[in-house]
Parts: structure tokens; C-alpha cells; sequence
């Protein structure tokens, strides 16, 4: 294998956002990459059938965990894809949370352990990989183990990738958890550290041989809020590079797309006429009106607290739209909405879940797409949604500023925000609404965003170029 991935989602096999659609979809347009991740119990691992090829044991403290490497045999995903299973630390449903929403308590153990199983199984390649490209915190410290544990000093060499698909999680622990880690050379101590805590995401940012992010302006955000990082991207800068995400064009396919029940044919208004129907059918909305939708987490970072009151302002000012909301999260938040649904009936409805079909559904069938984020390091949602007709309505940050210019400007096709807040946002929403008013242009609209290519040929080239300065 010439590129691992190194992560903790991929998807189909373990996704709680978009990490997993990314790492489960860039490795097809590479050249013989792999995927490695833990061995989760979801439903799609338990449902295939794995071969072991590696089997060893990494000391956590004073303890010994076991785990094996195994290979998924079936070869439908369009690359290999391995799993390190660690019984008592990944034989669980949730990715990063238990049944009830909470964190585990042993995220340090667990991370640990499956850093240094996928490192110790490497070592042992007779032919290392090319590059080994980690993803996110929870493998940061792949970087720092190679480099500095006499352990892994036979992959000194090889070339490491950092990808920071959010730069808002770190990873960090106290330095009283060290006893946790293997042992490295006392020297490289200051490189674990961030502001008096051991900083997964600063080491890897520090050692690895690349760092990217996931948009070009997302990357110069960084520099500026990094949630206190910002120094140290500021001084890493000469080897970070932001590299648009793309979108996977086979599995969103308005032609073919299994979740959903209407196909693309020739026609597009067709397509976006009988998707809405179903939404319309399937949620309590009045008819006759524009569909503004919601779909993600109900979270802080995806602005989702900004849609009661840019809503509340929409309607207030007498005027008329139809809001769906998928997503769960935030509790006070689900109640808040479940609360609009009954006062604002029938102009707002809520799916409060979890729901991939759905999400499917509601891309085809919507008019735009809302996404008022506080922090988007790219956005896939927006992306989605083009692909299969929604206009999307984005605040201008991050990636959503380098994929939906405003249509105010030259070839923009999608409206902008700036401000965090409900009159800039409500502002966006009367200027949408006003457009899709004149359905002869919006019609226009909605084929030229269904043209643009967003696919991953472009940006896994951008990608090969960037491992071509490293591999020797
Ligand atoms: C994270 C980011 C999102 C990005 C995704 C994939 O979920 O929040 O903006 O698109 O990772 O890179």
C-alpha cells in the first residue's frame, strides 16, 4: 500500500460527521490507499466479515492490551479497508459517545492504544507506505510517536500528512496522564505541550511533515482562531496547505441514489417537484411555499441555536416559508424547536434523529439549505446540496466562503451572511425568498448549482501533488 489513512471514522463503516464521509470516500481516487480505523461495533462492522493479519499487544501504564489487525474481505468500498481490534476499548456501538450522548471516560487509553497498534503493524511491512496520512486528533500523535519513541524509530523516514478536518477539537490531557503514554525521549517533552496540557492536535501540527485542512480559507482562518493554536499554525504556515474536500459523486447520485425514491431523469423541475411532494407528504408544512432546511448537528459550532430566532424573524416580519430542521444535540435546543413546531405550524416541522435517508430526501426535495455555522472547515452539507438542486444559504466563513460565492457578485449562485446574527441572517433568508419569487430564474438557478462539479478528481490530484514534495 503506498498511502494509509490513518482515522477514526470512515464511512460506511464508523461516521459521526463529515471526517467519515471524507475518509471514506478520497482513498477510491487515490492510488492504492488504505484505510485503517477501529474496530467499533456499529451495525455495518458487525454486519461484514474480517480476516486477521496482524496480531500484538500495547502497554497502557502497567497494563497489556491485546489487539489484532484484520482485513475487511468483502471489496465493494473501492479500497482496503483495515480495523484494529482492541476488545474492552473499541468493542462498543458509538464512535465517540455512549448510548446516553456521553464521552467516554477512557478516550485517552483508547486513542493511545490504537495509535500505537496501527504503528506497531506498520513497522512491520516489509515495504513501508509512502505516506502515512492521519486525520484529526485522535490520531495526532502518530507524528510524535514516530519521531521521538525509540519504539517506532524504524518508520522515522516515512513521510506523515496531517489533516485538520476541525481545528476546535484538540485532544488535550493533563500532563498527569503522561504515565499513559510509551515511552519517548525526554527531550521531546516541550513538543507534547500546548499551554500546560498534553496537545495531540499541537504535536501533530508540530511534527508532522505536512499539515493541511480541508479549504483554502479555512487554513487562513486558523491563523486567527484556532481555539489558541493560532501562534502555532502562524509558525507552521510554510508547510500547511488548505485542500478542498470534495463530495462522492457514486453515492450522491441524483440519478441512482438508492435513499432516495424519485430519480433524476431529464427533466430537473420534474426531480425537485416530486421530492418536494414527498416532503410536503411527509412533514406538516403548508404548501405552495419555498422549503428552507436544516440538516446536522444541533451543535454550537454549526450555528444550530442561530435558526429559532433567524426564523422568528422571518415569519415575524409576515412573511411565508416552510422550515424543516433534521438533526439531534444540544437538548435545549431539540426542546426549543419542538416547541416552534407547535406555535408555528404549519410553517415549521422538525425531525429531531438522526437519519441519513432522510437527509437524502431533504436535499433533493428542498429549495435551499441553511447553514449559519460558527466554524466550517469546509462543509459538505452545502455541497450536497447543489448536487442535487438546494440552494444554499451559508454564512461566509471557511469553506462555505471558498464554495458558495453570493449571488450578488459574478457567477455567485448561492446567498451569503456575514454577522452571526438573526437580522443578518433573516436578511439572507428575504433575499432567497424574493428570488425564488421569480421561479423562471430560480429554475435557472437550480440547474447551473446541479452543474458544478465538486467531485474528488480534482482535489485527490491536489493531494498527490502535495505527497509527491514528500515521498522520497
Ligand atoms: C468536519 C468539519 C466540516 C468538514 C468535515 C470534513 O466535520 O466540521 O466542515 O467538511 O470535517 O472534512
Amino acid at each position: 500500500m503506498r498511502i494509509l489513512h490513518i482515522s477514526a471514522e470512515c464511512y460506511p463503516a464508523a461516521k459521526a460527521g463529515g471526517l467519515g464521509d471524507v475518509v471514506g470516500a478520497l482513498p477510491k481516487y487515490q492510488k492504492d490507499a488504505a484505510v485503517v480505523i477501529p474496530k467499533y461495533h456499529t451495525k455495518w462492522i458487525q454486519s461484514q466479515s474480517f480476516e486477521e493479519v496482524f496480531r500484538g499487544h500495547v502497554r497502557i501504564h502497567q497494563g497489556s492490551v491485546s489487539f489484532t489487525i484484520q482485513k475487511l474481505l468483502s471489496v465493494t468500498l473501492g479500497f482496503d479497508l483495515y480495523v484494529v481490534d482492541i476488545p474492552t476499548k473499541y468493542d462498543r456501538p458509538g464512535v465517540y459517545l455512549d448510548i446516553n450522548g456521553y464521552g467516554f471516560g477512557d478516550e485517552i487509553e483508547r486513542s493511545l492504544s490504537f495509535q500505537q497498534a496501527v504503528l506497531q503493524w506498520v513497522q512491520k511491512f516489509d515495504q513501508k507506505p509512502a505516506v502515512l496520512h492521519c486525520h484529526d486528533h485522535h490520531t495526532g500523535l502518530v507524528p510524535f510517536l514516530i519521531n521521538h519513541c525509540p519504539e517506532f524509530e524504524s518508520l522515522k523516514n516515512t513521510p506523515t500528512v496531517f489533516t485538520i478536518h476541525n481545528g476546535e477539537y484538540h485532544g488535550a490531557f493533563s500532563w498527569q496522564k503522561l504515565f499513559l503514554l510509551p515511552y519517548f525521549k525526554s527531550e521531546a517533552r516541550g513538543i507534547l505541550d500546548w499551554k500546560n496540557t498534553i496537545n495531540p492536535l499541537a504535536a501533530a501540527i508540530k511534527c508532522a511533515w505536512k499539515v493541511t485542512t480541508v479549504s483554502p480559507n479555512y487554513m487562513k482562518e486558523l491563523t486567527q482562531s484556532a481555539n489558541g493554536l493560532e501562534w502555532l499554525l502562524r509558525g507552521e504556515y510554510s508547510k500547511s496547505q488548505g485542500i478542498l474536500n470534495g463530495i462522492d459523486n457514486q453515492v450522491w447520485d441524483p440519478k441512482k441514489d438508492p435513499l432516495l425514491s424519485v430519480h433524476l431523469k431529464k427533466s430537473i423541475p420534474k426531480f425537485k417537484e416530486a421530492n418536494k411532494k414527498i416532503l410536503q407528504d411527509r412533514f406538516d408544512i403548508a404548501k405552495g411555499l419555498p422549503i428552507f432546511t436544516f440538516i446536522g448537528r444541533l451543535a454550537r459550532e454549526k450555528g444550530a441555536d442561530l435558526l429559532p430566532e433567524m426564523i422568528n424573524h422571518f415569519l415575524a416580519n409576515g412573511r411565508k416559508a416552510a422550515f424543516i430542521i433534521l438533526g439531534t444535540g444540544n437538548k435545549n435546543l431539540m426542546n426549543r424547536l419542538e416547541r416552534m413546531k407547535h406555535h408555528y405550524r404549519p410553517y415549521v416541522d422538525v425531525a429531531l434523529e438522526y437519519n441519513e435517508g432522510l437527509a437524502h430526501q431533504l436535499y433533493a426535495g428542498s429549495d435551499f439549505i441553511l447553514m449559519p455555522s460558527r466554524v466550517e472547515p469546509c462543509g459538505l452539507n452545502q455541497l450536497y446540496a447543489m448536487r442535487y438542486g438546494s440552494v444554499p444559504i451559508v454564512r461566509k466563513i471557511g469553506g462555505l466562503a471558498d464554495t458558495v460565492p453570493d449571488i450578488g457578485g459574478e457567477d455567485g449562485y448561492g446567498f451569503n451572511f456575514t454577522h452571526f446574527s438573526k437580522e443578518d441572517a433573516a436578511l439572507a433568508l428575504f433575499r432567497a425568498a424574493d428570488f425564488h419569487n421569480d421561479q423562471k430564474s430560480f429554475k435557472a438557478l437550480q440547474k447551473k448549482i446541479m452543474s458544478l462539479d465538486f467531485s474528488w478528481e480534482k482535489s485527490a490530484e491536489t493531494y498527490e501533488n502535495l505527497y509527491s514534495e514528500i515521498i522520497r
